[in-house]
């Protein structure tokens, strides 16, 4: 029998090591975002400083209605794996549909404890506690411990008070999380938004409009459908026909491209199906043609309105019957061929007037592209400019950026030539230009006046407003700020310059 005071001693020991705990579960807890971490060395701590053989978090799946042990100290891989329970199932299952805690004194004499995990061989002596985890009476799960009782180590009470404290520890720390992880899943949604929700290789667009077109190319690519894609000339027609074949079951085959527009309609038919020797003067060998090298992939025919109008019956037939003859060949070839046309021309007026046969228009016309033109998507330009900076900045190893002002212009500017002037501008600014930072000044004068027609009233005058200003400073660094030079650098008198430095408001010192 121990003495009163060694009681006591126990007794101080005891409540030391249930303090110590509690602070160490609640450091556990706040030391990351990562719940199955946190949770482990919390149950980690039970074990080690209050002698509690196996120590499991369950949380309750909301979806599934079940529970589910999320971290465990003393348990292996597969005892957690099979720790599930419905809620009313076993111990576990009551304590969180009751939300009352239960001992079980010895697990060896208790027909509910079922013991699913199979981590317990040995079931009699031990005693098994399990408190509810509760947040505002709401159920999230239940904590459990495994205790072999021995007199030193207190009565079942004081191990359910620091079970319960240690639970509504672990409760607050659950709800943090899953706010957390709540605010993470907003913020990676609005991230992907904002990025666009289908990106094609190469090729930058989150306007909607060309989220659109992105979609569309999704759709289409794995089919072996005919593609029309039309658009502006510089609107990326070749590009998009690129992305899809190489987003099609055909990637691995060829990609063979051929513009009807590029060379004599006498020698169309040819390039296009190929010829026996000597089906024409000049055809010393037999040759294939584009059809029959694109076997297995994809043609891209440019300029499909440009195809003149003996051809289009044998365009029609190969997309039909899938055959063509060489020219001057006897033998029906088979063509395993994927067709993407391209025009920006107005193929309807085509189809009217009578140079484009109606049949070959609606066999082409099974999925259209419209490919908008710049000055119809401006959200685009600043990424455009970005994605062009970076590749001739590496191309060139040049650090070139454009000031604010100087990017407004572009975004400003109507781009007859949409993304094909607007790269090549900036190649040339790259190429070009001795310094890093493009200002206004060193912009091309087409860009800073737009077209007479898309011109608001006063914006000439702004525009040339702009360009003097920014003359007038640029005259200015590089004469020192010495005004009488400044103005002879650009051809006006002291009087003119102070007049136009006050109008524009430019720093004179
Ligand atoms: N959305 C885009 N993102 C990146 N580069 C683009 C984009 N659109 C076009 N380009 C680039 O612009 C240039 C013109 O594109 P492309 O040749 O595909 O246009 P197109 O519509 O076929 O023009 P055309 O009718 O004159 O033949 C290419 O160098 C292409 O890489
Ligand atoms: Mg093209």
């Amino acid at each position: 029998m121990k003495s009163s005071i060694d009681k006591k001693t126990d007794l101080i020991l005891r409540k030391n090591r249930e303090l110590a705990a509690i602070l160490e579960v609640s450091k556990s807890l706040t030391t990351s975002f990562d719940l199955e971490q946190n949770l482990s060395s919390a149950m980690s701590t039970l074990a080690n400083l209050l002698d509690m053989q196996r120590a499991c978090v369950f949380l309750l799946d909301p979806i599934f209605k079940e529970l589910r042990i999320v971290a465990a100290h003393g348990l292996t891989k597969e005892n957690i794996e099979k720790g599930k329970y419905r809620i009313g199932e076993g111990i576990v299952g009551r304590v969180v549909e009751k939300g009352v805690p239960m001992v079980i004194p010895n697990i060896g004499k208790e027909p509910l404890f079922l013991n699913k995990t199979g981590s317990r061989p040995q079931k009699e002596g031990i005693s098994f506690l399990c408190v509810p985890i509760e947040f505002k009476k709401e159920k999230l799960g239940v904590l459990s411990v495994d205790r072999i009782y021995a007199e030193e180590h207190g009565d079942v009470d004081d191990d359910l008070r620091v079970l319960n404290i240690i639970a509504s520890l672990i409760a607050q720390f659950v709800k943090l999380w899953e706010s957390f992880e709540k605010v993470e899943k907003e913020k990676e949604n609005l991230r992907r938004e904002l990025k666009g929700k289908y990106q094609v290789e190469n090729i930058v667009g989150q306007s909607d409009r060309m989220q659109e077109v992105f979609e569309s190319v999704y759709r289409v690519s794995p089919s072996r459908a005919s593609v029309l894609l039309r658009g502006e000339s510089g609107t990326g027609k070749e590009l998009i026909a690129k992305a899809i074949h190489y987003m099609s079951p055909r990637s691995r085959g060829p990609f063979v491209k051929f513009n009807c527009a590029s060379i004599p309609e006498g020698l169309l038919e040819s390039e296009l199906f190929g010829h026996e020797k000597g089906a024409f003067t000049g055809a010393i060998t037999q040759r294939r043609g584009k059809f029959e090298l694109a076997n297995g992939g994809t043609i891209f025919l440019d300029e499909i309105g440009d195809l003149p109008i003996t051809l289009q019956p044998k365009i029609l037939r190969v997309l039909q019957e899938r055959e063509f003859e060489r020219v001057g060949g006897e033998k029906t070839l088979k063509a395993d061929v994927r067709l993407i046309a391209a025009t920006s021309r107005n193929l309807e007026e085509f189809v009217s007037s009578g140079r484009f046969r109606e049949d070959l228009y609606y066999r082409l016309n099974v999925v259209p592209i419209f490919l908008p033109p710049l000055r119809e998507r401006k959200e685009d330009v600043p990424l455009l400019v970005e994605h062009f900076l970076k590749r001739f900045n590496e191309e060139n190893r040049r650090k070139v950026s454009l000031l604010p002002e100087s990017l407004r212009i572009l975004i400003d500017y109507n781009w007859p030539g949409n993304v094909r002037e607007l790269e090549n501008t900036i190649e040339r600014l790259v190429v070009m230009s001795g310094k890093d930072t493009i200002k206004l000044s060193d912009l091309p004068l087409n860009l800073k006046v737009p077209g007479p027609q898309e011109m608001p009233k006063g914006m000439l005058k702004t525009g040339i407003e702009d360009i003097e200003r920014s003359m007038i400073i640029d005259a200015l660094k590089n004469t020192g700020g010495v005004q009488a030079k400044a103005a002879k650098m650009l051809g006006l008198t002291p009087r003119q310059i102070g007049y136009k430095m006050k109008k524009y408001a430019v720093d004179d010192h």
